[in-house]
């Protein structure tokens, strides 16, 4: 009898990890690599939030809370969906959780079976396909290209779409391209879903607020009413608010999909930090004022990013609408050798020997299934990005 379940071995291990573990071992060697692949804001937590948390310590309110989530907390979410999306939700309908990853996680595994399809695009946040394989499910990719602006399209997904599709996953503005669906792009990709009833719509809201120019966030539940009672719309506080080490998510969608949510979470983790679901309640309710600030921060960095890899021959890099990411292109780099000698065949070649031989550390475009190209994150500053950017283009000067 196997130790490990079976399970198991239908999902991969995280390919970020092994960027990641390679950062590691170059830096403890002494090796000065800038670090351009955390999914995370450089901001420190808002003062107001932590004073929040601390309050809440000194209240007591160190307990377990309800399974998933405190009604205040519940309640606020629901103010949110109405100021920002203009939904009705009631408290029922709606899932606190350990982070968006959680509340994602239990919605599969309290929907998937054997055989269920789950159409994904790509490229797509690294968990969603583990996820749905974790839970018993069959991750349909469809492909987002550049040439569409990383966006699917609506006969792309018709075409996808089989008796057996039980979700789709949308998510924009998306990790890792930051490319956001403009209302009526969505509203195609909606016009297609209201022909099959079978398929229900998992909308990760993750980077609503973090979106430049005229860029509009809408999300699916807004842009068709009629598709209300099948979505799960997900969302939380990581992104927004720099806090992520708070691990707070929420998610709202229909009662019964809810519920099924909270047994798995009872019979997991229970609630979800009491202390961190007092301070989201401040992050929802208290002063959004620093956002524009960060945004305006966030969108010189973009550019600076975009305009400096654009420069590079070889690469071409997209200027996203909106998260901390950008997805460049280096289809005009393969076949090249570079000055260490590795023939840049595919883009984990790229980023290994961009790593090796250039100290900047970015994840590479496989792992978000959709090649040649490789992710950036410019949540740093603009010193250090502007050093990386440099350093990128010494590497692909290099390259024969
Ligand atoms: C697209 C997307 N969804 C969900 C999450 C989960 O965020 P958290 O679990 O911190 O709420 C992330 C985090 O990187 C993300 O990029």
């Amino acid at each position: 009898m196997a130790f490990l379940s079976d399970t198991l071995a239908r999902v991969k291990p995280s390919p970020t990890i092994m960027m990641t573990n390679k950062t590691l071992e170059l830096k403890a060697a002494g090796r000065d690599v800038i670090g351009l692949s955390a999914g995370e804001p450089d901001f420190d937590t808002p003062d107001n939030i932590k004073e929040a948390a601390v309050a809440a310590i000194a209240a007591g309110k160190t307990k377990y809370t309800s399974v998933d989530g405190i009604p205040e907390l519940k309640r606020a979410v629901c103010a949110k969906l109405k100021r920002d999306n203009g939904l009705d939700y009631e408290p029922a309908q709606v899932s606190i959780g350990t982070g968006g990853k959680q509340v994602l996680y239990n919605a599969l595994m309290a929907t998937l079976n054997p055989g269920d399809e789950v159409i994904i695009p790509a490229p797509y946040w690294v968990s969603y396909p583990d996820m749905v394989l974790l839970a018993g499910g069959e991750p349909v990719i469809i492909e987002g290209p550049l040439e569409t602006g990383f966006k699917i399209t609506p006969e792309a997904l018709e075409e996808a779409i089989t008796p057996r599709t039980k979700w789709l996953i949308f998510n924009s503005p998306s990790n890792p391209t930051g490319a956001g669906y403009s209302w009526d792009e969505l509203k195609a990709l909606t016009e297609v879903l209201m022909r099959h009833p079978q398929v229900h719509i998992l909308s990760d809201d993750m980077y609503e607020h973090l979106v430049y120019d005229d860029f509009t966030f809408c999300t699916v539940a807004e842009v068709e009413p009629g598709l209300y009672d099948r979505t799960l719309t997900v969302n939380g506080v990581s992104k927004a608010y720099a806090m992520t080490g708070w691990r707070i998510g929420y998610a709202a969608g229909p009662v019964e999909l809810i519920g099924a949510m909270r047994k798995i979470q009872s019979q997991s983790t229970s609630n979800p930090c009491t202390i961190s679901q007092w301070a989201a309640l401040e992050a929802l309710e208290g002063t959004q004022d620093f956002i524009a600030p960060n945004n305006r921060l966030f969108k010189r960095r973009r550019d600076i990013v975009v305009e400096m890899l654009n420069a590079i021959p070889g690469i071409t890099c997209p200027k996203p609408d909106g998260a901390f990411y950008v997805y460049p292109s280096i289809a005009g780099l393969i076949g090249k050798t570079s000055k260490g000698g590795t023939l840049i065949d595919s883009d984990e070649a790229f980023a290994t020997a961009l790593l090796e031989e250039n100290d900047v550390a970015a994840v590479f475009g496989a792992a978000f299934g959709l090649s040649p190209n490789f992710r950036i994150s410019y949540a740093t500053s603009e010193e250090n990005l502007i050093e990386a950017c440099t350093r990128i283009q010494a590497f692909c000067d290099g390259l024969t």
